[in-house]
């Protein structure tokens, strides 16, 4: 009884106590829950951010527990201990004052991806309990605090940035590596990406080797020098390594295989030399491996062991050669391989079929040799590139059977044989086929599966020696932007459904055999940009529909047999830049007189070997501004012009004109929007050159070669500054050679021959340097070169030319392939874009395009090695 007594009094008691803890422990809690919310309330109040595009914070309100906030966790105690704030837009209000360093529970916080704009606050020193700072892409600038290192239970810090964006990068100044990491002993992931930490080798090596426990490391691009320590194998718990973009220029120690645990190496862009040691490559935990970019770091692919754990081999645009090994499928996880732009060589083993987890395989511009093994195995496969090689053979429909994921297939400047099986054109979603320079032959079939057909892009299967008439299935695709079978030997009438797209934007068929008339079936959605049908068999008119093509930019119809009067029905197409109308019958007066509607960006007109007469159109020249603007020469213009061919309506194509100058055809496989050219010769043309072509300071290339025109050379032909070539030969012209065109400084082909010239050819001059028969037969003509001496004398002369430099050169064929790949292909790999090395890539190429083109450029013509170049030459 005594006892049940006790009992029930010390029932009673601990009934009370434990309601009295329950009181207290509300209260506190209470207490600790009402004050972290009035803090996370006033921190809100004190961000600046964009309530539309914020998610967490907008959800914020009073009226609710602040542990059910969207990106606040709390502990069972109601504290709060982490805080994810990451993209919401945030612009501004986090300062040493913020609230958010009464949070002092905190051991998660994520502010990544918004747009601060300020510097680090030195607050954090207050978060003592952080394990987990992300502050990765917040938009902070500046010096980075002490106070980042006194948090010495982080485990994560990120701070990585993107400096190029904010101009201003986060940086190590007043305090170095060293100093930042010494007490952060517990760090595991370490990301510094793009901070400016501008250190030494051993210095940040050193600094690192305190973190034992350090397992990732990114720190790309931050100013580091070399070389690699190879005591930073100590680091042995180091799984994930990146160091792209240093200029580490040093080579990999052999040491690098010793990581018991390395999974991700990045080195990309690390100016790395040397040899690099084949043992990484076998390293048994190594998954994604990434040393492109480093022009001079050499070596070869080993044997690969069983069931080697590598997904990603990433070794382009590196001096890696030899042959690919018979071992790769024993990657069988291999899912990203790319060796494009090395030095590999040998043929491709077949054993490549059994590399079942490809997604992206690139192994272009390399010189591997033999057929393509068979990839229909390869279910996953993306993306494939072989294209520059020598690979040989036939492609059959088993080789890419069943590829159902496969978006781009380049196979472009190879030695392929063979026809093109249909069902290449059946695969789902191919966007984009490059089958262009190879030996393909036979006819296209008609495509069975033709609702498979409607996700193909990019069509190119031009210089091959394919023939037949164009499938019609062809048509039934409505997505098709560029179709290019230029060279080869096509025949029959060009499809009307071809015309009557209103997705084409390239339409290119030139150098074929297709004869009859052009389609009169442009629909008022025209959509093409360039319209290539130069050297077949047509006849006929130009349709009037075409009149419709209201975007046309590019429209070659030379060398055909097309009947008809000038077309000053397609004045109504503003943004023409290129018309090209030669070797046809094109007859009557050039000049449109009931039109107010200008082509003032034409940049190359080409209306040679036709039957034009009449005076040389001298009201249309006025309205011709782009020959006009020296400002097409001005760098800064230039990159605007640039950068409006990138936004080619989302997609470039590499648009080739046949020119002629120095008396040779040349093929300009890609218009500059600075060139500029005007060709009216071998036509009737009479009466004398209108002043207003003086207006044309741009004009490179002026031919009125082969016509009637007479009268003097005008002294204002001193004008056209740019000018290269200049060909009047074999009209009527008389009077002297006006000295006015020695100031022609970039003058590199002159013909005044067969004409009525008098006089003497100017003295002293660079007018001297051409060959005598730039001025033959001009029975009055006399003084050197021409061996008739004007009686005269005392005259020194020379092959001085006043521009005479050593000439930098660059392979424009090279440049117009890289061109071409990046816009041509930009709709389709613009995600890949987004990848730092990738367009760290591009930018670097199209930059040095963009940045190396000056009004002295000077175009010529090469071969290298059974290849056709262009190389663009200026004196500096
Ligand atoms: C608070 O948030 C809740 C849920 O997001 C919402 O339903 C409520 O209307 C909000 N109250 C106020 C006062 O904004
Ligand atoms: C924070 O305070 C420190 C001094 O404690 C000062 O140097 C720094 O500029 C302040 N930072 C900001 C962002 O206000
Ligand atoms: C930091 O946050 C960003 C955005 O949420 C995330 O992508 C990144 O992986 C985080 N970094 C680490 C080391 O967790
Ligand atoms: C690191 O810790 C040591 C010892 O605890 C201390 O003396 C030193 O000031 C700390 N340094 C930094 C930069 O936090
Ligand atoms: C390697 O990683 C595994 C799993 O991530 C881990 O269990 C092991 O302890 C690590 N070994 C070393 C030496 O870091
Ligand atoms: C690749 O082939 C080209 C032409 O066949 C040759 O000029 C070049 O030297 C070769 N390169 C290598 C590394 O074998
Ligand atoms: C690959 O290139 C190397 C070096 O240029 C050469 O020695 C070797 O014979 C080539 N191999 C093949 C299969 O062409
Ligand atoms: C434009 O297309 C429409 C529809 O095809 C056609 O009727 C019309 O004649 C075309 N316009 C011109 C100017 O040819
Ligand atoms: C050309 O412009 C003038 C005045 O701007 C206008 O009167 C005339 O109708 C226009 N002619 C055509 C063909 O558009
Ligand atoms: C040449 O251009 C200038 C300035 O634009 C203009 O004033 C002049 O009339 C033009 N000359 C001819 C012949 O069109």
């Amino acid at each position: 009884m005594r006892i049940h007594h006790l009992s029930l009094l010390s029932l009673i008691f601990c009934y009370c106590f434990l309601i009295h803890r329950m009181f207290d422990i509300t209260a506190v809690s209470g207490q600790i829950v009402e004050d972290q919310q009035q803090s996370l309330l006033k921190l809100k109040n004190g961000l600046k951010f964009n309530p539309e595009k914020s998610r967490k914070l907008v959800t914020w309100n009073q009226s609710i527990d602040c542990c059910e906030w969207r990106g606040v966790t709390c502990d069972e105690e109601g504290h709060v201990i982490g805080l994810d704030l990451s993209g919401e837009s945030i612009n501004g209000g986090l300062d040493n004052s913020s609230t958010l360093f009464k949070l002092q529970n905190l051991q998660q916080l994520n502010l990544a991806a918004n747009n601060l704009g300020s510097e680090i606050p030195s607050g954090f020193n207050k978060l003592k309990r952080l394990t987990y700072l992300n502050l990765s892409h917040a938009g902070f600038v500046g010096q980075i605090p002490i106070e980042i290192s006194y948090l010495t239970w982080l485990v994560t810090l990120d701070i990585s940035s993107v400096s190029y964006l904010y101009g201003q990068p986060l940086k190590l100044e007043n305090i170095d590596l060293q100093m930042l990491v010494q007490n952060l002993t517990m760090i595991r992931q370490l990301y510094m990406n793009g901070v400016s930490v501008s250190a030494q080798g051993n210095e940040w090596c050193n600094a690192l080797l305190q973190l034992h426990n350090l397992q990732e490391l990114g720190m790309s691009n931050c100013n580091l020098s070399g070389p690699l320590d190879p005591s930073l194998t100590r680091l042995e718990n180091l799984s994930v390594i990146r160091l792209d973009q240093n200029n580490l220029s040093s080579s990999v120690p052999e040491t690098f295989a010793e990581f018991p645990n390395l999974t991700i190496l990045h080195l990309s862009s690390c100016g790395l030399t040397g040899v690099f040691p084949e043992k990484i490559f076998q390293v048994a935990t190594l998954s994604d491996i990434d040393l492109s970019f480093n022009y001079h770091l050499y070596g070869s692919l080993p044997e690969f062991p069983l069931n080697g754990p590598l997904r990603t081999l990433v070794v382009r645009d590196t001096s890696f050669s030899g042959a690919i090994p018979d071992s790769v499928n024993n990657l069988r996880q291999l899912s990203i391989l790319n060796l494009s732009t090395c030095l590999f060589n040998g043929t491709l083993p077949s054993s490549m079929s059994r590399l079942m987890e490809l997604t992206y395989l690139d192994l272009s511009f390399n010189n591997f040799t033999g057929p393509i093994p068979s990839l229909n195995m390869s279910n996953n496969l993306m993306h494939l590139d072989l294209s520059h090689n020598d690979l040989t053979g036939a492609i059959t429909s088993v080789h890419f059977e069943g590829l159902r994921k496969l978006v781009q297939i380049d196979l472009q400047y190879n030695l392929l044989n063979g026809s093109i099986p249909s069902s290449l054109f059946a695969l789902p979603l191919v966007k984009t086929i490059q089958l262009s320079n190879n030996h393909f032959q036979g006819q296209l079939d008609e495509f069975s599966n033709t609702s498979y057909l409607s996700s193909i892009i990019f069509l190119s299967l031009s210089n091959n020696s394919l023939s037949g008439s164009i499938p019609h299935s062809l048509c039934n695709n409505s997505n098709l932007l560029v179709l290019d079978v230029s060279y080869n030997q096509f025949n029959g009438k060009i499809p009307e459904c071809l015309a009557q797209s209103d997705t084409l934007v390239v339409l290119n068929l030139q150098h074929n055999q297709f004869n009859g008339s052009i389609p009169d079936k442009f629909p008022l959605s025209c959509a093409l940009k360039t319209l290539d049908l130069n050297s077949n068999l047509l006849r006929g008119p130009i349709p009037k529909s075409l009149a419709n093509c209201t975007s046309l930019e590019v429209l070659d119809l030379g060398n055909n047999q097309v009947d008809d009067g000038f077309p000053c029905f397609l004045k109504t197409i503003s943004t023409l830049r290129v018309m090209v109308l030669r070797g046809n019958k094109f007859h009557g007066h050039i000049g449109c007189s009931h039109t107010n509607s200008t082509w003032h960006m034409l940049q190359i007109v080409d209306v040679a070997f036709n039957n034009f007469s009449g005076l040389l159109p001298a009201k249309c020249f006025k309205t011709w501004k782009a020959m006009m603007r020296d400002e097409y020469h001005d760098g800064s213009k230039l990159i605007r012009i640039g950068s409006q061919v990138l936004t080619f309506g989302g997609i470039y194509y590499q648009d080739s004109v046949t020119l002629t100058r120095k008396g040779l055809q040349m093929k300009f496989v890609n218009i500059l929007s600075i060139l500029t050219s005007v060709d009216f010769s071998s036509n009737n043309f009479e009466g004398t050159i209108p002043e207003e072509i003086m207006n044309f300071t741009g004009l490179f290339c002026l031919n009125l070669s082969h016509n009637a025109l007479a009268g003097q050379i005008p002294s204002s032909m001193g004008n056209l500054k740019q000018l290269q070539s200049l060909d009047l030969s074999s009209n009527r012209f008389d009077g002297e050679i006006p000295s006015q065109l020695a100031s022609l400084n970039f003058l590199s082909y002159l013909n005044l021959s067969y004409n009525r010239l008098v006089g003497k050819i100017p003295v002293g001059t660079q007018l001297q340097s051409f060959d005598a028969s730039s001025y033959a037969d001009n029975e009055e003509l006399c003084g050197v070169p021409l061996i008739k001496s004007c009686g005269d004398d005392g005259i020194t002369y020379g092959r001085s030319r006043s521009l005479q430099t050593r000439p930098h050169a660059i392979g424009w064929n090279f440049l117009s392939v890289e061109l071409g790949f990046i816009f041509g292909l930009g709709l389709i790999i613009h995600p890949l874009l987004f990848r730092k090395q990738w367009r760290h890539w591009y930018w670097k190429r199209v930059d040095s395009i963009l940045c190396l083109i000056f009004p002295q450029l000077n175009l010529e013509f090469e071969r290298h090695g059974g290849q056709s170049y262009i190389v663009l030459r200026w004196g500096l």
